[in-house]
């Protein structure tokens, strides 16, 4: 094992845990985790910031009945009851 620097200046966590036992979970059809996903991953590679940004998928981060979840990196901030309508302000967050 060894330590070395973040790879990206920024990474985006997105929920994408999805059920199919009835609970809520922020890519359940209709809640937008996996669009919003899509969208950001589009969007970062058109500003041009693909190898500075990293939009990754992540499993359950345990606050489901607000999701759709984000976290971002290095900023700390989380973001709860995303919609796919939220990515162009998204983007502004993780481009500056
Ligand atoms: S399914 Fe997204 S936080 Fe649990």
């Amino acid at each position: 094992m060894e330590s070395a620097p973040v790879p990206y200046r920024k990474t985006v966590f997105v929920c994408v845990h999805s059920r199919e036992d009835g609970r809520v979970a922020c890519a359940n059809p209709g809640r937008g985790g996996e669009e919003i996903l899509k969208a950001l991953k589009a969007e970062v590679k058109k500003a041009g910031l693909k190898g500075q940004v990293r939009v990754a998928r992540s499993g359950c981060l345990d606050l489901c009945e607000q999701g759709p979840n984000l976290f971002l990196f290095p900023a700390g901030e989380w973001i709860r009851g995303a919609s796919p309508a939220d990515v162009p302000e998204l983007l502004k967050k993780i481009a500056g």
